[in-house]
């Protein structure tokens, strides 16, 4: 039977060096937390890095077998095609480019080179385990170029593509030097996927600008194929989320922070560390709102998880020490003996901790300067079973499309976070109950199964009406 063969830089299972040997882990992130439930059924597979430099053969052929036994091939990669292609390419070029922010990114050709050999190398990765009759599903902007390299060697295969961040204006787009290999690699499958529609206009926009080719109704026509290009907003295992907020473990953790806490209300921030997910801004609204409402203070604490990620990047690392400078100024200037303003974690949390923190929080602030979807919202509303709690969600995460009856805010507009997280302590729990159970139901129903179900059957419309124009 034909399987499908998921490819995304990492595995949604990493694999550490511990001193007593190695240890597989789940990996942090939306996409491995998105598709880990999908790729274990049917003979399915994923390929991908598995965050680990082996050191010999033998322990190569370890990691291999351990992971072939959960459908999964891993591609292993250097510590120098980490440092350019990883860090490099995707994460000092791609990443800020995607999300904005202009400044940042490097134009260094040797970094280019690293992207397109470890795109090549996953190329020979994914063609050592694909059929003729497999489909081939490509995740996200660290694989952009996979598409073209694996449709040069394999014409009619069936291979789909999924961008997990912003697609930008076509204005930032022009500005990479290699913009038309990268808009090219991506042609090279026959369904093209964003989260929203504003990310696929602007890559329309891009590719007719820039390539010369013109779309109708989502369709680009190449000289020799044509590709789909549509939106769907990705979701999350929604049953899992709302499962273990209900379990008693769940409740076990709520009572030991209640314990703590005393009736100390509680606004939750969890993110990866990224200068996209504005923390920083996040904490100085913070601190506003406690400077405004001083009848606030000792009774309302942020409960701010961040968990590290990409500290070999320099951004991430300078950004690091501006959250723990900002969160030490606020907490010096305003704690007392009994009460902590910001409860500040630099590490991840356990699934079922974290759980219990969706649970005991009445405020989620959701505020990323830029976020291509963003999960976390999404999570915070699936684990509401009572309906109380408010979501504050920037406008400028692709949540924001699918979920209106958030308290929706310009996340670089401090004062009206600050006033948005007023609005959340004070607000009526009628309305907590009417907007929750709102985004409820369409969390529910597009949750992450119903995602890749879509993606999957427009992939296979995509070609059969290739198959009927030829
Ligand atoms: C985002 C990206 C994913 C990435 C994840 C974690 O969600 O879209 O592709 O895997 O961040 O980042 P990392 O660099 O640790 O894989």
């Amino acid at each position: 039977m034909p399987k499908t063969i998921i490819v995304s830089n990492r595995l949604p299972t990493k694999v550490l060096r511990t001193p007593d040997g190695l240890s597989f882990q789940p990996s942090e992130g939306g996409l491995a937390t998105g598709l880990g439930s999908i790729y274990r059924q049917d003979g399915n597979m994923w390929v991908g890095w598995p965050g680990l430099f082996v050191e010999d053969e033998s322990e190569e052929g370890f990691v291999r077998t351990q992971l072939a036994e959960d459908s999964m091939a891993p591609v292993f990669l250097t510590e120098q095609e980490i440092h350019d292609y990883y860090e490099g390419f995707s994460n000092g070029t791609l990443w800020p480019m995607f999300h904005y922010f202009a400044q940042l990114p490097v134009f260094d050709e040797a970094l280019w080179e690293a992207y397109v050999t470890v795109n090549q190398k996953f190329c020979q990765a994914v063609l050592a385990q694909a059929g003729p009759e497999d489909t081939i599903w490509v995740h996200d902007y660290q694989l952009l170029l996979l598409p073209q390299m694996l449709r040069a060697a394999r014409p009619h295969s069936t291979i789909g593509f999924f961008l997990h961040i912003p697609f930008p204006s076509y204005e930032l787009i022009r500005i990479l030097p290699w913009r038309r290999e990268l808009l090219e690699g991506m042609l090279g499958a026959d369904l093209i996927g964003f989260h929203t529609f504003g990310y696929m206009r602007h890559f329309l926009s891009s590719v007719a600008q820039l390539l010369g080719l013109p779309n109708q109704h989502g369709r680009i026509e190449t000289p020799t194929r044509s590709v789909l290009v549509d939106a769907f907003p990705m979701g999350i295992d929604y049953e899992r989320y709302a499962q273990a907020a209900a379990s008693e473990a769940a409740q076990a953790h709520v009572q030991e922070y209640r314990a703590a806490l005393k009736d100390v209300r509680v606004i939750l921030s969890i993110d990866r560390l990224d200068y996209t997910k504005g923390i920083a801004q996040r904490l100085r609204a913070f601190a506003l709102l406690l400077q405004r409402y001083p009848e606030l203070r000792g009774h309302v604490s942020l409960l701010m998880v961040v968990v590290p990620s990409r500290d070999q990047v320099a951004q991430y690392a300078s950004l690091k020490e501006e959250i723990d400078e900002l969160v030490g100024r606020i907490n010096a200037q305003y704690r007392t003996i009994s009460w902590n303003p910001v409860h500040y974690f630099y590490r991840a949390f356990p699934f079922d901790e974290l759980a219990g923190l969706y649970r005991l929080a009445e405020v989620a602030m959701v505020t990323p300067m830029r976020d291509g979807m963003n999960l976390v919202a999404k999570e915070f509303v699936a684990s509401k079973a009572d309906q109380r709690g408010v979501l504050i969600l920037s406008e400028r995460a692709g949540a924001a499309r699918e979920l209106a009856d958030a308290l929706i805010v310009n996340p670089t507009d401090t004062g009206q976070l600050a006033e948005a997280l007023h609005e959340a302590l004070v607000m009526p729990d009628e309305e907590q109950e009417h907007r929750m159970s709102n985004m409820q139901a369409l969390v529910k129903r597009y949750n992450v199964f119903a995602w890749s179900r879509l993606f999957m059957e427009r992939l296979a419309y995509a070609k059969t009406q290739q198959l009927n124009l030829a």
